[in-house]
């Protein structure tokens, strides 16, 4: 007489059937469910850990296994039952030829029973499993039950499942699957013997995959399995099912344009373009290309998530140099980030990072996202224009601003003061060949791009005579410790080369700072109106308008003495 019938339950899980995917997308993930502990894939130290448990014959007597959808639960789950039950076992590696690992892997063992929680919620269903337990396996090992989504359980029902679980029977195996840990009573928890399922790493993904379609004989284009594993999240499940869609449409045939709108995946190269437009604060290209995603039915805001992710990218590439978090990407795509990771500072990159974080919470409140994220946009663009608060307040606390008249007996100048611009309309005639024009010129590109070199352009004095470019900055200051810096440098070699096709060499020559440096007379004017610029330019500052809304006390701009 076979009391154990799984009738009561509804217990056979059909591989595949509780999966949120749509059915035809379901044959690839269903097909390469793995069947050895070996198999599963990113998940080694939970896999070894069981195989070395079962070589020494250490069997809990239950187990919970928990982690996000798609990333081996159900299938270990099996993969241990057919350890456990193997006719050739216990062993860490299951034949897959017994009645056992048969049954088990098409879900219909007698003695391994699949609960899914999710449709049997009741205590009805977990009083009847407390009296089969009671039962002794009818042909296998252990009587096993696999309770999937276990977190879907009533609490009359856990209570039953823990009296259970409190003085199980010795040939009975509980293994408790779930995505949310949190909403299992500790009381369950703490007699079970927990594994974490991490989330899978996409380039373990990406090889799966790999493997999968040659094996399959089926093809798609690299940039197209590439989005197929970062649409993924690390959910081998949700990659497959993706991967089924490609193939079903078409596979190489479609092109990647149409799987990443598909997939809802973000193209690097619109990150890219997006940046660079951000950088040349170009306004109307940037609305043109959210117009564009837009039209392609591209989700706005998972296009903003996608744009915080890569300028995260950049910062930590940035700070730490390292391209470890960058190796999914393809070798064109690190080089960009390379490149754009020179073109502003961290806190710059940190503040545009913080811009798309609040905007990204706006989104939750607002109807117009289309609106919003273009705004957010618009703004990063104008950001560069703003200098950091660090570099406006030593500006203000270095420029020179006397109070006092310069004496008249001071000596000469030591330095030639910066050319004069001329005014409009009066300008002479460009010789290419002039140092003096082309040094104006290149102050005009200097000022032109770059707002915080621009504002530092007075207080040095730049000399050049072919293309030997000398700068003269006051010893030991601000000036000095910019203009010596990498980066510095490289943004002027960039716009030099830009006008004059040629590259520079640099100098940099300190002078004394003493007050005669710039405390001349005809210069006072030009520092009134400087130190007008700075205030103006500290005004326009985020943080310091920040922090008189904290204070909602106002600036005062103090000379030095
Ligand atoms: N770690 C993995 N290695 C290889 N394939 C995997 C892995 N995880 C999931 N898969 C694939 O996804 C399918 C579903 O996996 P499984 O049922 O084990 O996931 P799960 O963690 O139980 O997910 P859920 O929480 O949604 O039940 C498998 O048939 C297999 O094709
Ligand atoms: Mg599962
Ligand atoms: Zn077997």
């Amino acid at each position: 007489m076979d009391v154990v019938s799984p009738e009561p339950f509804t217990i056979a899980l059909i591989p595949g059937q509780s999966e949120m995917v749509p059915k035809s997308y379901q044959v690839i993930a269903r097909k390469w469910r793995p069947q050895q502990f070996e198999e599963v894939v990113g998940q080694k130290t939970i896999t070894r850990t069981l195989q070395n448990a079962i070589r020494l014959g250490r069997i809990a007597h239950a187990y919970l296994f928990t982690g996000t959808r798609g990333v081996g639960k159900t299938s270990t789950a099996r993969i241990l039952a057919k350890a456990l039950n193997c006719h050739q076992g216990p062993t860490p590696n299951p034949c897959d030829a017994c009645p056992s690992c048969l049954e088990i892997a098409q879900g219909n063992a007698i003695d391994v029973l699949e609960i899914d929680a999710a449709s049997n919620r009741g205590i009805g269903e977990i009083r009847e499993l407390r009296e089969n337990v009671q039962y002794a396996p009818s042909r296998d090992r252990h009587k096993i039950f696999i309770i999937d989504e276990v977190h879907m359980l009533t609490t009359e029902a856990f209570n039953a499942l823990l009296k259970t679980l409190e003085e199980p029977p010795a040939h009975v195996i509980f293994i408790l699957a779930t995505t949310e840990l949190y909403k299992i009573p500790q009381t369950i928890v703490s007699r079970c013997q927990q594994f974490d399922f991490r989330i899978i790493p996409f380039d373990e993904i990406y090889e799966r995959l790999r493997g999968i379609l040659a094996e399959e004989g089926t093809r798609i284009t690299d940039q197209s399995l590439r989005f197929v594993v970062k649409a993924s999240g690390g959910s081998m499940r949700d990659a497959e099912s993706a991967l089924q869609k490609i193939v079903s449409l078409g596979g190489e045939g479609v092109s990647d344009e149409d799987v990443s709108a598909l997939l809802g995946v973000v193209q690097q190269d619109f990150l890219n373009q997006t940046m660079r437009m951000i950088l040349n604060q170009d306004h109307a290209g940037i609305l043109d290309l959210i117009d564009r995603l837009y039209d392609r039915g591209h989700d706005l805001q998972n296009f903003l998530r996608a744009f915080m992710e890569f300028v995260r990218h950049v910062i930590v590439h940035k700070v730490t140099g390292s391209q470890q978090h960058l190796l999914f990407l393809s070798e064109e795509d690190i080089a960009v980030i390379r490149e754009i990771a020179g073109q502003l500072t961290v806190e710059e990159f940190i503040r545009h990072y913080d811009l798309l974080l609040q905007a990204d919470n706006q989104l939750r409140w607002t109807p117009f996202v289309r609106f919003h994220v273009e705004m957010a946009f618009l703004k990063l663009a104008s950001m560069p224009k703003l200098a950091s608060l660090e570099q406006i307040l030593t500006a203000l606390q270095e420029a020179p601003m006397p109070v006092r008249p310069a004496a008249p007996a001071a000596g000469p100048p030591v330095a030639e003061p910066a050319p004069k611009q001329p005014p409009p309309g009066a300008a002479p005639p460009i010789e290419p060949n002039s140092d003096r024009d082309r040094i104006r010129i290149f102050r005009d590109a200097i000022g032109k791009q770059h707002a915080p070199l621009k504002a530092m352009l007075p207080h040095v004095e730049l000399h050049l005579s072919g293309r030997r470019l000398e700068i003269v900055v006051p010893e030991n200051t601000f000036y000095e410790r910019n203009f010596r810096h990498p980066n510095t440098q490289k943004q002027l070699e960039d716009i030099f080369i830009e006008l004059f096709q040629t590259t520079p060499e640099i100098s940099i020559r300190t002078k004394a700072r003493t007050p005669e440096n710039h405390v001349r007379q005809e210069d006072t004017q030009r520092l009134r109106e400087e130190q007008k610029r700075v205030e103006a330019l500290f005004m326009e500052d985020r943080v310091a308008r920040a922090l008189i809304d904290k204070v909602s006390g106002k600036w005062i701009f103090k000379r030095q003495p």
